[in-house]
């Protein structure tokens, strides 16, 4: 199988094209990533070598060259967009046009090339659920977004959801919870924590901090696209959840401070973030039932070994902070 797996650059895409290559050893992927700010391909660096992967730099939004890729593969995994909700409070323009209109143009090439579409999408769709309540999303949950970053990842669903039913196309939507794990670009809420206490810094902890996220391990969030691809009915969605039950993000901090045998003095409340969705959670019941998924790494342990991976691998996200991973393209590649 050929696979056009977009974003591949970024955090979940990258662990997905290594997770992908090291299961399915016989398939080609072509890793189709503009190369923003949040795409690095240090994440890359054991990969490139491989002869099923090849890296193409281009925009999603750009209908020629996608054509000219998609014409040739056998399906499309798309996990390119602007992922960061407070980058979108302050600018949405590049969310509407990335994951709006790139979704778009890449839905065009599905329909024209007749090719399965798998489109990674997010459990902030279905807007807030209550402190303390029992509720949890599952499919069948109205959609209700609340961030610019959430609306246009709303938008993209719609979008896919015309073409099967307009079209025929065949493509499946995820809906999944807060990823963690290696690679996690470092203005995420887990490694500004980890990074920051790595560097002595306190920790920017929003508003009250008891809101609540459903935490994913990557690797099982990878497991579940996966299963999606191989088992999966066409036309349907899938929510994906992690192991976590109400953890909110003061007690995230304080597991991590305890990991790294440092204080809580580190611990700084700032200005909430507009908006700020108080609390998500996932019935994950559909895709256990349909396509025999279950996460299978625990949050505890594998908060651990994501605190060890930031503490064993410096000079990856110290690059990142210093700008020095911009230049890795050109390095490699060539000047642009
Ligand atoms: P990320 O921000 O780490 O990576 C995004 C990647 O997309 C980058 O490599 C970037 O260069 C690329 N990209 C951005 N605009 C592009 C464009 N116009 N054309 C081509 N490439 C472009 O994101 P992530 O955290 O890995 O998330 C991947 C997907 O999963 C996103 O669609 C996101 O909405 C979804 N998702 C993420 C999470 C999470 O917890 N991180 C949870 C649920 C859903
Ligand atoms: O739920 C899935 C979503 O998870 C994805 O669709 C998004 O792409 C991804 O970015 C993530 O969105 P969140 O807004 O939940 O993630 P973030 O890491 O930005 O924040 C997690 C929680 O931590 C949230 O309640 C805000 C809070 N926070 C975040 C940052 C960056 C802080 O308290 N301090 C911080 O510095």
């Amino acid at each position: 199988m050929k696979l056009l797996v977009t974003g591949g650059a970024g955090f979940i895409g990258s662990n997905f094209i290594r997770y992908w290559l090291h299961t399915h050893p016989q398939d080609e992927i072509i890793n189709f990533d503009k190369i923003t700010y949040a795409g690095n391909l240090e994440n890359l660096k054991d990969i490139e070598g491989n002869k099923n992967y090849k890296l193409v730099r281009a925009d999603i939004v750009n209908h020629d060259v996608v054509r000219t890729v998609a014409k040739d593969v056998d399906v499309i995994v798309n996990f390119a967009a602007e992922s960061h909700v407070d980058r979108s409070i302050l600018d949405s323009s590049e969310f509407v046009r990335t994951n709006v209109l790139g979704t778009q143009v890449l839905l065009e090439a599905a329909k024209d090339f007749d090719l399965r579409f798998y489109h990674i999408s997010t459990d902030e769709v279905f807007g807030s659920l209550a402190l303390g309540s029992k509720e949890r999303f599952n499919e069948q949950t109205p959609y209700d977004p609340r961030s610019p970053y959430s609306a246009s990842k709303a938008a993209s669903d719609h979008l896919v959801r015309a073409y099967i039913h307009t079209h025929g196309i065949d493509a499946i939507i995820s809906n999944c919870a807060n990823n963690f794990g290696p690679y996690q670009f470092p203005e995420k809420f887990i490694p500004v924590t980890i990074t920051n206490i790595l560097e002595g810094k306190k920790i920017p902890v929003y508003g009250d901090g008891l809101y609540v996220r459903e935490w994913l391990y990557v690797e099982d969030h990878c497991r579940a696209i996966d299963l999606m691809i191989n088992k999966g009915t066409l036309g349907e969605t899938y929510c994906i959840g992690g192991m976590t039950q109400d953890v909110n993000n003061l007690e995230v901090v304080k597991k991590i401070l305890k990991i790294l045998g440092k204080g809580e003095d580190m611990i700084e409340f700032v200005k909430d973030r507009p908006g700020h969705d108080r609390r998500y959670a996932i019935d994950w019941s559909k895709a256990k039932r349909e396509l025999g998924y279950e996460p299978q790494h625990d949050f505890d342990t594998y908060l651990a070994k994501t605190v060890q991976w930031y503490q064993d691998n410096q000079e990856w996200w110290q690059h990142i902070k210093s700008g020095e991973y911009k230049n890795y393209y050109a390095t490699q590649y060539g000047n642009e």
